[in-house]
């Protein structure tokens, strides 16, 4: 029996920290408010000069490196991300030719917001098991500072820049890697959050950006609600599916959006809170890539070790959500 297991992961954070001290100096807020109802002190803005694929470029080769394999190996490639650097064609077509991925690959981006990581790990995992691939390189990458409203003071506290890449390969053994995943969405709640402007519906117009419509929108109350409901079911299933039980996931590594979220979410699933991993402290949230940059993050920092189970969580603009099951 062949699994496809994570050989590799890498992320990449912009130079520049903008901290809720220097947000308070923008717009009326303070360090306490943004803290008390978010978990975030600081996160990445990056520098005009970067766009997304440039993110991504960074995060793919620190991958590759931990993965110990080159780009010319690649042949599936995935970005995940709400900020592509144009509406066409996609960042994973730049990303190929700047990384140097070979002409043979098959290079797609996916637009599932904060879900996009996990709904990328699952299409990969599909395809490697085929057999028609050999190595996927996804990545979730987000310049989300280009669509905030830093004027808005109810949005801009929240988000970050910055990505996470991950190498998948197939390997003859059973067991191990990619155990589970699940994926789902509520178009019903598109509305909750979303970018008016700038799509087929409401071309960009000198009126769309007086309107500020190119900016993010967010039902803040109704996605803390949805969120929490819907990372708890999730994850339930996820385990009941593979006949676990919550208390056997060494570690779950949910969408940072608002430490609040997980902090209900490990209530509700009965596990403490050290059994999620959290840095949305320095980095707020950055869609696709949240998950990468945690999944990063754990990995270096020892939290994950060989034979752990970890769950991965998430949900996201659309209303996308979603679930993966490692073994590692
Ligand atoms: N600083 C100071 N005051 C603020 C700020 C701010 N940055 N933002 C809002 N306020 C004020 C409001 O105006 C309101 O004032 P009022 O009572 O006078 O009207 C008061 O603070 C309370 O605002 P609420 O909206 O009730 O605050 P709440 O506790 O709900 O927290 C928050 C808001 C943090 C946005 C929360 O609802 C949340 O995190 N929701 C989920 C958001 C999210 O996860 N978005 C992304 C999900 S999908 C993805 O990741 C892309």
């Amino acid at each position: 029996m062949a699994s496809v297991i994570i050989a590799g992961v890498g992320a990449y954070a912009p130079e520049r920290v903008l901290t809720n001290q220097d947000l308070a100096k923008m717009v009326d807020t303070s360090d306490e408010w943004i803290f008390s109802r978010s978990g975030i002190r600081e996160r990445h803005i990056a520098a005009d000069d970067e766009a997304c694929s440039d993110l991504a470029i960074k995060s793919a080769m620190a991958a590759l490196k931990d993965a110990n394999m080159s780009a010319a190996e690649v042949d599936l490639l995935i970005v995940a991300t709400a900020t592509p650097d144009y509406t066409l064609p996609a960042t994973a077509c730049v990303v190929q030719h700047k990384l140097g991925v070979p002409p043979h690959a098959t290079c797609f981006d996916i637009a599932a917001a904060c879900s996009g990581f996990v709904y990328a790990l699952e299409i990969a995992y599909g395809q490697l098991l085929t057999g028609r691939y050999k190595c996927a390189l996804i990545i979730g990458a987000e310049k989300l500072s280009t669509i905030v409203d830093w004027s808005d003071r109810t949005t801009c506290v929240l988000f970050g820049d910055g990505a996470g890449s991950a190498v998948l390969k197939k390997v003859e053994q059973s067991g191990i890697g990619i155990i589970g995943s699940d994926l789902g969405a509520d178009g019903e709640l598109t509305e909750y959050l979303y970018t008016p402007a700038g799509g087929s519906r409401c071309p960009a117009s000198a009126k769309t950006v007086a309107d500020k419509g190119h900016f993010l929108k967010m039902k803040g109350k109704e996605i803390f609600k949805n969120a929490v409901r819907v990372m708890e079911t999730v994850a339930r299933e996820m385990v009941e599916q593979h006949n676990l039980r919550l208390d056997q996931i060494d570690l779950v590594i949910p969408h940072q959006a608002n430490v609040r979220i997980v902090e209900a979410l490990a209530s509700n699933l009965g596990l403490p809170m050290d059994r999620f991993f959290m840095n949305i402290d320095r980095f707020g949230n950055t869609s696709s890539a949240s998950i990468p940059i945690a999944l990063d993050e754990a990995r270096r920092s020892g939290r994950i070790k060989p034979g752990d189970l970890t769950l991965l969580v998430a949900f996201g603009a659309g209303f996308t959500y979603g679930s993966t099951l490692i073994r590692w």
